[in-house]
């Protein structure tokens, strides 16, 4: 039996505080110039000292499920991806269950960095497939701030907090409504230390007393990462239209991780899809990790920017080296 994976709410949260280029160039050497041109990010937003992940997670999830028409106790799954979770124990999916007031669904969280979102949506599916009557939060959030090094403009500039949200179920095949048509994702360990926050965790572990370190923090080999996302973001796009039956001229809107303009723009342009066509909300944003892609599929679809029968491309990328691409026809 073929599933069909229905998504029958989107939603976004961006916490209240705006961080601009201008309030950076008090902080750091860095200026709005070189932040607009090499990046395309004006702005991002910073969460409140009191919000955990969780808690932006919990806004975007109820506005998903308002516009599902679901009430969070019909959930049966929360999947939750991120790299800034509130803890290590428990999972943030559980704090999210907690928060939104609701208990007893299977609860997890997925780490694949940016690519977070599109990991979760696949892992929902293989749930989908299992229980077919399974009603799914798909959830991904991040609190970069609070794992950014405020001293080191190579990183600091790039990110900002924010989360996504998704209502994943089965449907019939005349229903009419948004489905993920395909995903595909790949990895590669070996280019792991392009993106690291390695501190605390097992293998760099501090004991009690310790000062933390620069290994507490977000630490990146830019120029690195820029040429194996253009290239693994185009090869997954290729991958999930090529065996769909589909070929980029198919493509009516272009959604990929928001990290950078200029990547977007160079898969853009590999792919011929012209500028109109392609959303991004970077200059608002900047990267928000595993949440950027939702949160620019939610805006999409608030802004009308995706209208009804487009086909929808998603190629993502993330430390791990973690890498994707998904289809959504709405
Ligand atoms: O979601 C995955 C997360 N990571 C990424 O997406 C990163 C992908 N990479 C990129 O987006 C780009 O490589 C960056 C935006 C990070 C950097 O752009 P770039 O054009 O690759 O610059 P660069 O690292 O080669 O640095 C060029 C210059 C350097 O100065 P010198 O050595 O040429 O004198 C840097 O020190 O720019 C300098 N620089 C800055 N100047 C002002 C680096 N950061 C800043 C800054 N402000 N914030």
């Amino acid at each position: 039996m073929n599933t069909n994976f229905i998504i029958r709410g989107f939603g976004h949260y961006a916490p209240e505080k705006v961080l601009t280029n201008a309030d950076l160039e008090k902080i750091v050497e860095t200026n709005d110039e070189w932040i607009t041109t090499r990046t395309g990010i004006k702005q991002r937003h910073i969460a409140a000292e009191d919000q955990a992940a969780s808690d932006m997670a919990c806004e975007a999830a109820k506005h998903a499920l308002a516009q599902a028409g679901m009430k969070a106790e019909e959930l049966t799954h929360i999947v939750c991806g991120t790299f800034t979770p509130d803890s290590m124990v428990p999972s943030t999916a559980c704090r999210i269950q907690e928060k939104l007031g609701i208990k007893g669904q299977m609860c997890v969280d997925v780490a694949a960095a940016c690519s977070g979102f599109l990991y979760a949506m696949q892992t929902a599916r293989g749930y989908l497939m299992l229980e077919p009557d399974a009603k799914i939060l798909v959830v991904t959030t991040e609190v970069i701030s609070r794992f950014l090094n405020w001293e080191d403009r190579t990183t600091c500039v790039l990110f900002g907090d924010a989360a996504g949200a998704a209502i994943l179920t089965s449907g019939t095949d005349d229903e009419d409504a948004p489905r993920v048509v395909d995903i595909t994702l790949g990895a590669d360990g070996k280019l792991g230390d392009l993106l690291t926050v390695n501190g605390g965790g097992s293998a760099w572990a501090y004991a009690k007393g310790d000062v933390v370190g620069d290994d507490h923090f977000v630490k990146m080999q830019g120029r690195e990462i820029f040429k194996h996302a253009v290239r693994n973001m185009c090869a997954m796009s290729d991958k999930v239209l090529t065996r769909n039956g589909l070929s980029k001229e198919d493509v009516d809107v272009l959604i990929p991780h928001q990290a950078n303009w200029r990547i977007i723009d160079a898969v853009a342009r590999k792919f011929e899809i012209p500028e109109e066509k392609v959303f991004c909300n970077i200059a608002k944003y900047g990267n928000t990790s595993a949440a950027s892609v939702p949160l620019a599929l939610s805006e999409a679809v608030t802004e009308g920017f995706i209208k009804k029968g487009d086909l929808v491309l998603m190629p993502t990328f993330g430390g791990g080296f973690t890498w994707g691409a998904g289809l959504i026809r709405f």
